[in-house]
């Protein structure tokens, strides 16, 4: 009691704060800020947030193209791009994710529903050609599964005009695309078909921590 009518007399209480609303609600915006810039500036600095994993490239420009199908179509609506530390998820799906490992990825396709598998580590789980019949009419591979067909993307063409923007793009957010890398995009998705480019980024997810 003594201690609060010195503090009282010093001018500055905390009756004042509490009730005060407009001085609560300033105080409580800087608590939560320094909080949260505590826990959130340090990834912005972290090797293991900023570095890639050995191993892991940016996409090349047709897995660049198979990707923003992906997100075109919706995948990431049933599937997630995240396997948790826990022994049942790293017994079915394969090592855990790690920061280092998404760090090419904009916007990363993390996802929060599992209507499907995740599928952070589907590359090398099935061939091409599983790929192409499963996205064709996934019933024709497993017969109760019930994952939408995506039979247009065979018909598709990728149009090669396309790609370079996009790495533009992602080099300014910090993708190390050469401009060679750009330049020679155009060939490499010429006379390819949105089928080829989702396959070819299927088949790279996830293989830097096999
Ligand atoms: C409506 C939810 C839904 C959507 C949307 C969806 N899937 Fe699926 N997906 C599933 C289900 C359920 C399964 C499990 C049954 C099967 O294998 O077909 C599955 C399985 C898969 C598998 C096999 C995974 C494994 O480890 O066996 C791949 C690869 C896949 N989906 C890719 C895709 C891609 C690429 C897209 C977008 C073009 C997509 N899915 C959209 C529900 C979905």
């Amino acid at each position: 009691m003594s201690n609060n009518n010195q503090t009282a007399s010093a001018g500055f209480t905390h009756e004042k704060v509490e009730t005060s609303n407009f001085l609560m609600i300033v105080l409580i915006l800087l608590v939560i800020a320094i909080g949260g810039l505590t826990e959130i500036v340090p990834l912005f600095f972290q090797k293991s947030t900023t570095e890639a994993v050995t191993g892991v490239k940016p996409y090349s420009a047709l897995q660049l193209m198979g990707r923003d199908v992906y997100i075109r179509e919706g995948c990431y609506n049933c599937h997630s791009q995240m396997i948790r530390p826990f022994r049942a998820e790293t017994l079915r799906y394969g090592h855990y994710s790690v920061a280092g490992e998404f760090v090419y990825d904009h916007p990363f396709q993390w996802g929060s529903k599992r209507t499907g598998p995740d599928l952070q580590r589907v590359g090398g789980k099935y061939s091409d050609e599983w790929h192409r019949i499963h996205l064709n009419n996934p019933r024709d591979v497993v017969p109760e599964s019930n994952m939408p067909a995506y039979p247009w993307l065979e018909k598709n063409a990728i149009d090669p005009a396309d790609v370079a923007p996009r790495m533009k793009a992602l080099r300014t957010v910090g993708v190390p695309y050469t401009d060679e890398q750009i330049a020679g995009s155009a060939a490499e998705v010429k006379g390819k078909t949105e089928i080829d480019a989702l396959v070819a980024y299927l088949q790279v997810m996830g293989r830097a921590l096999k």
